[in-house]
């Protein structure tokens, strides 16, 4: 049997804040953020699904979490506790690198701050998990308490669990959520639609169920005989949006503003209105854009954000649907059906509104790439491997997995360009923690068979003349794709030339931590296997 779509009002996750106010001024705050293991009801129709959620309790937890709220310049202290049960909802593979507690019993969990520039031990690396009570704790554990700075700019990020061989079933079952910083003394000025009614974040994600409710996953990996339940890319059919099925939202015919996640395994979207209604992004994964670029569509692949103004006055219908144009896996996989293809539905109010908010022509301007200051040039390849014995294919950066020594060595406060050359088919989102990069251009390779049977040989791109391959046209970068970002879509078959910085992007001032000491961080494609680099 198939979902009612659009029966659902969209929830608003509960609001959790960053920082108290004593005497009118703003303090630093302690959070105790749980994981809990209860059910949630992500369709009218459908019985409630058992899930792991975040929360103060686990009657006021949900999927996702409760939203951060913090504020520029204010301490936000998590604690982060485990309260899982002994065992996961969805089957793990333990024969690829994942984190498994000696006893065999809990659950591993971590959480990063995806977008956070804090300390290595805050930063939520994927040995550093922990079980129930912290009874078991992976190899690079410190610390219990997570510090986050907000010294950064104001925008968007989201946390998500990041253990070890487990970040996809934890996320799956529910362990996501949304943290914003504010800079009111920045951000009023701009007069963009602001409170609860007219300020929402979208935390969007893929899931299939079985008729019990329970998220469905395929039991049996891609070559069982090897790993048993091993699948690279998870996609469902049954869209959510801040934890309903495909929801419906009744609008005023005024300007809204959506903080879209997408929080999905694989799953790109491109998004569109079904009327015409057209988006004006404002921002993308942790940073503001110089000015607004009005656009129709928006690509947005695994772990992205875009921070965009709807006008809904501009509407000529009273209902407008948000639908998804993206195939699965993107670019070259199946086309997107009746059930993926849509994702919310908003319905617009008939009367007009006063509406005192605006989009101003400039937004927020942030220091431009400086290439001529860049430290290092690296070139990091991405390919799929199939060993002799034919295992599934894993994602290698530079030829090497997870587990091998930090390979990238930059020095704070310096600029570097990562060329990122993709040989898979796929569209693969590469993050990178703590660094904010602009994507400078993409270009197209030329014969990248025969790139790639070198470089499968002695994985050295300059060796292998990536500048003799590195020679096709070049798809220029989207102006709502110019600012500054954590992630970004590596085309396949283009090497991707990006500025990361290694500094705060507002401002020269250095970490106020020891970005150096262990376990260092990662960079890494969104949609699988984890990467590795100490500063
Ligand atoms: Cu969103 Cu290393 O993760």
């Amino acid at each position: 049997s198939q979902l009612k779509m659009f029966v659902d009002e969209l929830p608003d996750m509960p609001k959790i804040l960053g920082f108290d106010v004593v005497n009118g001024v703003p303090v630093s705050k302690s959070l105790q953020i749980g994981m809990f293991s209860k059910k949630w009801k992500f369709h009218r129709d459908l019985p409630p699904t058992r899930v792991f959620a975040y929360g103060t309790s686990n009657n006021t937890a949900t999927v996702p979490g409760p939203t951060i709220e913090a504020l520029y310049g204010v301490d936000t202290y998590v604690t982060w506790r485990n309260y899982l049960p002994s065992k996961h909802i969805l089957p793990w593979d333990p024969t690829i690198p994942t984190a498994i507690p000696a006893t065999k019993k809990g659950v591993p969990t971590v959480v990063h701050l995806h977008g956070g520039i804090d300390e290595p031990q805050s930063d939520g690396n994927a040995n550093s998990w922990f079980t129930r009570g912290f009874r078991e704790r992976g190899p690079t554990w410190t610390q219990k308490k997570y510090h986050y700075y907000n010294i950064q700019q104001p925008g968007n990020m989201w946390y998500h669990d990041h253990a070890m061989g487990l970040t996809r079933v934890n996320l799956l079952v529910g362990l996501i959520g949304a943290y914003i910083i504010r800079h009111p003394d920045i951000e009023s000025p701009l007069g963009l639609p602001h409170g609860k009614e007219f300020d929402r974040p979208l935390v969007v994600f893929d899931r299939s169920f079985r008729t019990d409710g329970s998220i469905y996953m395929n039991r049996t990996g891609n070559n069982p005989s090897i790993h048993p339940q091993w699948q690279p890319e998870y996609f469902g059919d049954a869209i959510i949006v801040n934890g309903k099925a495909w929801p419906r939202l009744t609008v005023r015919r005024r300007k809204y503003r959506f903080r879209i996640i997408n929080a999905s395994n694989a799953r790109f979207f491109e998004f569109f209105f079904t009327n015409g209604l057209r988006f004006i992004h404002v921002g993308s994964d942790s940073s503001y854009n110089k000015r607004p670029v009005m656009i129709k569509k928006i690509l947005l692949a695994p772990s992205e954000i875009v921070d965009v103004i709807v006008d809904f006055s501009e509407s000529k219908s009273d209902s407008a649907i948000l639908a998804n144009g993206a195939a699965y896996p993107y670019p070259s996989g199946d086309p997107v059906n009746k059930f993926n293809g849509n994702v919310m539905k908003f319905i617009i109010k008939r009367q007009r509104e006063v509406d005192t908010s605006r989009v101003p022509k400039r937004l927020i301007k942030y220091p431009s790439p400086d290439l001529s200051n860049a430290a290092a040039t690296r070139y990091i390849a991405m390919y799929e491997y199939t060993s002799p014995t034919d295992e599934p294919t894993h994602l290698f950066l530079n030829g090497k997995p997870y587990e091998a020594p930090a390979t990238e060595t930059p020095k704070e406060g310096t600029s570097e360009i990562w060329n990122v050359i993709n040989l898979t088919a796929d569209n693969h989102p590469l993050h990178i923690h703590l660094g904010l990069f602009v994507v400078l251009e993409q270009r197209k390779l030329v014969d990248v068979e025969k790139f790639k049977e070198c470089m499968l040989k002695i994985n050295n791109a300059v060796k292998c003349q990536i500048s003799k391959y590195a020679r096709g046209n070049i798809t220029a970068v989207p102006a709502h794709e110019q600012g500054w970002k954590n992630v970004f879509k590596m085309t396949p078959g283009y090497v991707t030339k990006i500025l990361v910085r290694f500094a705060y992007i507002h401002s020269n001032a250095s970490y106020p931590f020891d970005a150096s000491a262990e376990p260092g961080y990662v960079y890494h494609c969104h949609v699988s296997i984890l990467f590795r680099f100490s500063i």
